[in-house]
């Protein structure tokens, strides 16, 4: 499919979510089944990311945020890091032109002060440049960790309440959300895992509280559009209690 070829819409009647939230995962296995290093994964992940990018773009869903690269991830070897790294600044550098017609505004969320100082210049500079833009907000969350975002957000009300700007009663939910690195954004409606785990790995903690999850088995690198369609409807069918019960009739 082209770039400016519009993707089919889902079913008519269903209602995309508004915030998607996926973490990439198998593309170590991806390659490992192919007899290639790890790194060729995260390579062939490249492709998916635009897929997903280009069709959550089309079905009008307003946040669409990435796991990139956790906290955790930081640990791997450091080969394995460093074609990470590059493959990011080079993917936003490629695609920031495309991503700016297309309206997308970039926001990356995580703990970046390990980042080389180029690479850190390359967020700002995308985020920057992105600022204005209308069109879906694309998160990418980079050394990012669920705990990580939590901690600097009590870390920061801590900090008030020792200035006395704060009373530790007047801390509330919002209080909170307006600490956390998605301040601004909506919760996540939908979780999609790619890879067959079934587990959040320190992703987004406070905020998938009420989120539908969806498990693929699909391996990252093979991540489309019909898998897309798939986590579309299973979240279209869910009904949305917020731990409320269905009226009765
Ligand atoms: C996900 O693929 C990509 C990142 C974590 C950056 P993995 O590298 O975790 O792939 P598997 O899980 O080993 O297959
Ligand atoms: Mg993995």
């Amino acid at each position: 499919m082209s770039l400016t070829e519009k993707a089919s819409p889902i079913a008519p009647g269903i209602t995309p979510p508004r915030h998607v939230a996926i973490v990439m995962d198998g593309n170590g296995r991806w390659a490992r089944a192919r007899h290639l290093p790890r790194t060729e994964g995260h390579r062939q992940g490249v492709g998916a990311v635009r897929r997903t990018v280009r069709f959550c773009a089309e079905q009008g869903v307003e946040v669409l945020t990435l796991f990139a690269l956790s906290s955790e991830n930081l640990q791997r070897p450091k080969v394995e890091i460093a074609t990470l790294f590059e493959l990011f600044l080079s993917v936003v550098d490629q695609e920031l032109p495309q991503l700016e017609k297309a309206g997308v505004r970039l926001r990356f969320i995580g703990d970046i002060h390990a980042f080389s100082s180029r690479l850190q210049g390359y967020i700002h500079r995308a985020q920057e440049r992105t600022r204005d833009n209308t069109g879906m907000t694309l998160v990418i969350a980079a050394g990012y960790g669920g705990r990580w975002d939590l901690t600097q957000a009590m870390q920061r009300l801590a900090l008030q309440v020792q200035a006395q700007a704060l009373r530790p009663e007047q801390i509330t939910p919002q209080l909170m959300e307006e600490q956390l690195t998605t301040v601004g954004l909506a919760d996540p409606d939908l979780f999609i895992r790619t890879g067959g785990e079934q587990r959040l790995s320190n992703f987004l903690l406070w905020q998938l509280a009420y989120t539908e999850l969806f498990f693929s088995e699909v391996l990252w690198p093979d991540f489309d559009e019909t898998e897309l369609q798939r986590a579309f409807e299973f979240y279209a069918k869910r009904e949305r209690r917020f731990g409320r019960i269905t009226e009765a009739k």
